[in-house]
């Protein structure tokens, strides 16, 4: 008879969420408890807009044919640095180059192509094949991995998560506009939610988790509480 938990039993852990909601905050917290991998998916989108940039193939009245021709060619891992975890593109750690507002911008619009995601989708799945995985995005639960052990919806009020972006905005010395800082959590909400191909939302399955008014000590333990109760089950 199997008694209490099987740490020895690994999951897939799939995380969405809306933007500023923390998600790789705590995703990469519940691996390093678990001693899983943690994949951060936007990194990936990310990465591959950085490729479109230096290339200018940012072209949206093509169909973008450039980059569909170009995608065998990009290739994306992630390596351990001693800052954490970075993104590669073809070999070279761009980890620098992808936390800017233009790729942020430049990764929502490829992330709305269909042959985008497959090609990104398809490297997700492979990465959680062995599973003890952490993955945080927008379509883990629902396209990635539809059959994930632990589905987690991170969600926020718009509010609390200008108010944190504004936070973050004045920390690195620059000067946000409350309103333009609000609109813009609303209009990335709309677009992440109302795109054709593989919106955010939430898996019928998915734990949501409002994290508006929680700290994130109290978020990380009940994560790590469901996260322990799951493990005590598959
Ligand atoms: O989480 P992020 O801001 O780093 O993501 C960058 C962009 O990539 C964001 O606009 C949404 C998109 N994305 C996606 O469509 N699907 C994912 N699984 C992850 C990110």
């Amino acid at each position: 008879m199997k008694l209490g938990l099987n740490m020895n039993n690994k999951i897939i852990v799939a995380i969405d969420g809306y933007s500023s909601c923390g998600k790789s905050t705590i995703a990469k917290a519940l691996a390093k408890h678990a001693g899983y991998t943690y994949v951060d998916t936007g990194a990936m989108y990310r990465a591959v807009a950085l490729y479109v940039q230096r290339l200018g193939l940012a072209n949206p009245e093509s169909g973008y044919t450039d980059l569909l021709a170009q995608l065998k060619n990009i290739h994306i891992d992630f390596i351990q640095t001693p800052e954490g975890q970075h993104v590669t593109l073809n070999g070279e750690d761009v980890e620098a180059y992808i936390r800017t507002l233009e790729i942020g911008n430049l990764a929502s619009q490829i992330s709305t192509i269909k042959e985008v995601r497959a090609f990104l989708v398809a490297q997700q799945q492979a990465m959680g094949e062995k599973k003890g995985i952490v993955m945080d995005g927008r379509d883990i639960g629902t396209v990635v991995f539809p059959d994930a052990e632990l589905k987690l919806f991170l969600t926020a009020s718009p509010e609390v998560r200008a108010e944190r972006r504004f936070k973050e905005l004045e920390a690195k010395g620059e000067r946000p506009i409350w309103e333009e800082v609000l609109a813009d959590v609303n209009d990335r909400d709309y677009r992440d939610t109302h795109r054709a191909e593989s919106p955010l939302r939430q898996a019928d399955d998915a734990v949501v988790v409002d994290n508006s008014y929680m700290t994130r000590e109290e978020q990380m333990q009940h994560i790590i509480h469901l996260f322990r109760e799951r493990c005590a089950t598959v």
